[in-house]
This record gives structure tokens, C-alpha cells and sequence, in this order.
């Protein structure tokens, strides 16, 4: 297993403005399970990137008077940006503009073209420029003034034009058929369900070029037509690991173990994808995972009309980047709908990280510093009790794997943080600070018992909280090649120097404006 390759990306924003909590949201998300692989040792690729070809995006830039490369190079900056503030590791961040994509493009639709899976006709229907999706009259709800609306709750408009279109009715039994022998390349179960009610229901052909407007990938040997913008989109997912040379990296990291996005895209994923990679003959994606949205304090939805829209880049820095991350990935179930609140992210980091966590590793380390001449103690006076805390550290291993096989990130915190509980049971009733007085060589134990706990759930935890793990991984003396999950069970050595005790996780505030 170690040295496998695994390969995970997260959808492609639009940069048709700065990204908002869901884009960081996800962008954790994908980061926490793609350190997790390289941690077991995993050979990973992670690719993001920006989608910004299409109608949406002409018109926000015409909008804000711009040209529409420049405000999208703009913005791109900005979620490259996010990026790096918040500790996302990603591998390659591709933006659909670059000439590798087009090239990326080019093949596959010349591969579905080969396959006589694309015609020419004239579409006739409703189109969301939001949405940059296609519906049918019978998915349409009426809004104010007869206003027609999409599913997503977005305008649609009647759009007629000359377009090439994509034989998906073929692909109906083909589609059925994966989703019966693959039960888990659509999860969570729930999104699954519905994606097989969709295409049970009948799959009609799909408009896949566009000729009113041309800022998009234009199709080979088609004067006037730039692809869907979703073709070029989806296809990013190739171009990240180097499509359409066909050896190297593709090779190697081709079809991605997990696309991850959000439950709004998951037809464009599990049923266009898939049945575009079907005609084009390439190997399809093992799994798509939907996961929720995030919400505003009592469900509500963020929206800047309700003026309870956050912005990630302000948490990060009011907060801090790990309790960033620790408080989404801990707090909402992945898969389902979660919330956000300025109390719930200060409740949950004080208890978690700087009680739990950061508190331990100061009063343990402090006694070290203080007693021990700053050098990791010998464990020379065992005691029963100190086998059931180092078993229930590294018995968590099993646990977060499992979970984490389901990408159920909230179950592997769950177990780390109750390992977490032990230490701090362990440490409490131990009391080394009292045993000092009479028998300072089981003090010595216990002190070093607990450290090497610490060391180990620190190694555990690197994935969801890195600067906080790496900080306390230091202060324990940890060697920088020695933070693997392969490396849990190889204790601290006595006598190693350690630096000064410092505190990690700060307690926070309550915002007064909150
Ligand atoms: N830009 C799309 C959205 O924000 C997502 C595209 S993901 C990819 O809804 F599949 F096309 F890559």
C-alpha cells in the first residue's frame, strides 16, 4: 500500500468572485484527506484549480468593466491565495485558460467525436447562466413575476442556437450498470439514490457546444463553437495529472480515486462525466463524493441579502488557520449539512484543542523543562496503567483508518480527541506532580508516558491541524523524517534534549462584534 499512488481534486470554482466558506470548506476537506495518504505513506496527486470559461463568467467581468482574462486572473489569484493561507498542499492548480488545458480538451472531444457520440443540431431549451447547466420545462419552479427558475433556484433563460450535441442517451444502461457494480462510486448513499433516479428516468442527448458567445475552448474543425463549458471543466481533472500525454503521470495517477464536490454538481460528475469518459474510452473516476454545505447559525442559508455571509480568509485570521480547519472538519458530519457560528468555532477550540490538547502538552512538557533538566525522562518504574494509555493511543490508528476508508473525517477526529480524553485521564490521575515528592523515577515514567502519548496523537492529528501537530512535534523532540503514521510506535528516546516549553493553541475569544 505505501507508495501507491492516490489521486484526489476538488471541484474548480468559477472565479467570478472571491471564494467564499463553502470553496474553503471543501478545499480543507480534500487537503486533510490527501495529507492523511501521504502520511500512510501514499504516493498522492491532489489537483484544484479555476473554471473560467463560459457565459457566467464574460458577463461578471462586463459587469465589473473588465476584460474577461484580466478579472479572471484576478480572481484566480485569489483562491491561489486560499490556498496557501490555509495550508492546502495541493499539488497542481490548474486554470482552465492555460494552453495545456486546451490541449486536454481538444483530446477528449476528439476522442468522443471518433466515437460518433457527437452531432450537429440546433438546441432549443432553457439554459441558467448561473448554474451554467441545461434543464427541462418539467425541473422548472416559477418565481416572482413568472419568472422561470431552475432547481438551484437560479433564472433560466429560452436559448436557441446551432450546437453540437453528446449522444448521452446512449450511455443510460452503461451509466446503470456502473452505479450497480460500483455501489461506492457515489457517496454518500443519499446523492446516489437520486443520481439513479435520474438517469433511470430517461437520458436525452446534451448540448455540449455553445455559439452566441466565444470565450471558451473552441471545437476542432467547428468555426463559431466553443465547447460547453462543463466539457472543458470536468476535463481539468486530466489535464492536473498531465492528459493528453498519455504515459507518465497520467499513467501513473489516472482515474482519480475521489473527485470531491459539492452536492450541487453531482449529476455533472457521476452521469456527463463518466458517460464522456465512457465514449472517449478512458478509464472512469472510482468515486465521486457530494459533500454538504456549509450553513449560517440556525440552518439558514449565507446569502449577502441576509448580511451573514463569512468570509475564510477573516476566520483564518481571527481564529487561526487550525482552528479553522479542525472547528469544519470536527463539527459538521462529513457528507451532510453543517453550521457555522463565531460561538460554536470559539466553544469547540477551547475544549478541543487548546484544553485537551495544547494544555497537556504545556503542563507535561513545563514539568520536563522544570525536573528533568529539559531532556525526555526515562521510563524506568512501569505501571499497568501506563500499557492501557500507549494501547489506547495506538489502538486510534485502526479506528481513523476505518473511518477514514469512508472519508468519514468527523468519526477519525472523534476517536483521536477521545484518545486525547485518556491522556488526560491518565495524566490527571497519575499526578506527577505529587508523586514527585515521594518517588521522583515513576514521576519520571509517567512524564515520559504521557509525552509519548502526546507525540503520538500529535502524529495522528498532523493531517487535520499541520502547524499546531508539527509545533507540538517539535516541542516533544520528534525528528522531522519520523511523523509518518509508520513511526507511531517507535517511543521517544530518553535523554533527547527539548526545547523550551511554549504554548500552541491559544485560547480564544468570543468576537465583540459577534
Ligand atoms: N465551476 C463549477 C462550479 O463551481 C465546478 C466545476 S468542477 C469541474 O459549480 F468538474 F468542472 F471541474
Amino acid at each position: 500500500m505505501s507508495g501507491e499512488p492516490f489521486y484526489i481534486t476538488t471541484a474548480i470554482a468559477y472565479p467570478n468572485g472571491k471564494p467564499h466558506i463553502g470553496h474553503a470548506y471543501e478545499a480543507i476537506a480534500a487537503d486533510a484527506i490527501a495529507r492523511f495518504r501521504r502520511l500512510q505513506g501514499r504516493d498522492v496527486r491532489f489537483v484544484t484549480g479555476t473554471d473560467e470559461h463560459g457565459l457566467k463568467m464574460v458577463q461578471t467581468a462586463r459587469a465589473a468593466g473588465r476584460e474577461t482574462l484580466d478579472f479572471a486572473d484576478e480572481m484566480s489569484g485569489y483562491f491561489q491565495s486560499m490556498c496557501a493561507k490555509l495550508n492546502i498542499s495541493v499539488d497542481a492548480f490548474v486554470r482552465t485558460t492555460e494552453e495545456r488545458h486546451t490541449a486536454a480538451s481538444v483530446a477528449i472531444w476528439n476522442g468522443m467525436k471518433a466515437k460518433d457520440d457527437l452531432y450537429l443540431d440546433r438546441y432549443e431549451g432553457w439554459y441558467s447562466v448561473r448554474d451554467e447547466a441545461f434543464y427541462e420545462e418539467k425541473e422548472l419552479t416559477e418565481g416572482e413575476g413568472g419568472q422561470k427558475l431552475s432547481p438551484q433556484g437560479t433564472p433560466v433563460e429560452w436559448t436557441v442556437e446551432e450546437s453540437w450535441f453528446f449522444r448521452l442517451s446512449r450511455y443510460q444502461e452503461p451509466l446503470l450498470k456502473l452505479f450497480a457494480e460500483n455501489p461506492d462510486f457515489i457517496k454518500p448513499d443519499s446523492r446516489r439514490n437520486e443520481v439513479i433516479r435520474f438517469v433511470e428516468g430517461g437520458l436525452k442527448d446534451l448540448s455540449v457546444s455553445r455559439t452566441s458567445f466565444d470565450w471558451g475552448v473552441p471545437v476542432p474543425d467547428s468555426p463559431g463553437h466553443v465547447m460547453y463549458v462543463w466539457v472543458d471543466a470536468l476535463t481539468t481533472y486530466m489535464t492536473g495529472v498531465g492528459y493528453p500525454q498519455m504515459d507518465g503521470d497520467f499513467a501513473r495517477y489516472w482515474p482519480a480515486d475521489v473527485h470531491l464536490i459539492g452536492k450541487d454538481i453531482v449529476r455533472f460528475h457521476t452521469v456527463y462525466w463518466p458517460a464522456f469518459l465512457m465514449s472517449a474510452d478512458l478509464p472512469l473516476p472510482k468515486q465521486v463524493f457530494g459533500h454538504g454545505f456549509l450553513l449560517a447559525r440556525g440552518g439558514e442559508k449565507m446569502s449577502k441579502s441576509l448580511g451573514n455571509v463569512v468570509d475564510p480568509m477573516d476566520l483564518a485570521e481571527q481564529f487561526g488557520v487550525d482552528q479553522l480547519r479542525y472547528f469544519l472538519l470536527r463539527e459538521v458530519s462529513f457528507g451532510q449539512d453543517g453550521s457555522y457560528s463565531p460561538e460554536a468555532i470559539v466553544t469547540r477550540c477551547n475544549a478541543d484543542l487548546a484544553n485537551n490538547f495544547g494544555n497537556l502538552a504545556q503542563r507535561s512538557l513545563s514539568m520536563i523543562a522544570k525536573n528533568c533538566d529539559g531532556k525526555i525522562p526515562a521510563p524506568t518504574k512501569p505501571d499497568p496503567a501506563d500499557d492501557v494509555l500507549t494501547a489506547t493511543v495506538h489502538d486510534t490508528m485502526a479506528s481513523v483508518t476505518t473511518a477514514m476508508e469512508d472519508l468519514a473525517i468527523h468519526t477519525a477526529l472523534e476517536a483521536i480527541w477521545s484518545a486525547m480524553t485518556v491522556a488526560n485521564g491518565y495524566f490527571a490521575d497519575q499526578a506527577p506532580w505529587s508523586v514527585r515528592k515521594t518517588d521522583p523515577e515513576r514521576a519520571d515514567t509517567i512524564l515520559f508516558r504521557t509525552v509519548d502519548a502526546i507525540r503520538a496523537l500529535a502524529i495522528l492529528a498532523q493531517w487535520v491541524i499541520p502547524d499546531g501537530a508539527a509545533r507540538i512535534l517539535d516541542l516533544v523532540g520528534q525528528p522531522l523524517d519520523k511523523r509518518g503514521f509508520g513511526d507511531l510506535g517507535v517511543a521517544l528516546v530518553p535523554g533527547t534534549d527539548l526545547p523550551a516549553p511554549a504554548g500552541v493553541f491559544p485560547r480564544l475569544e468570543l468576537p465583540t462584534d459577534a
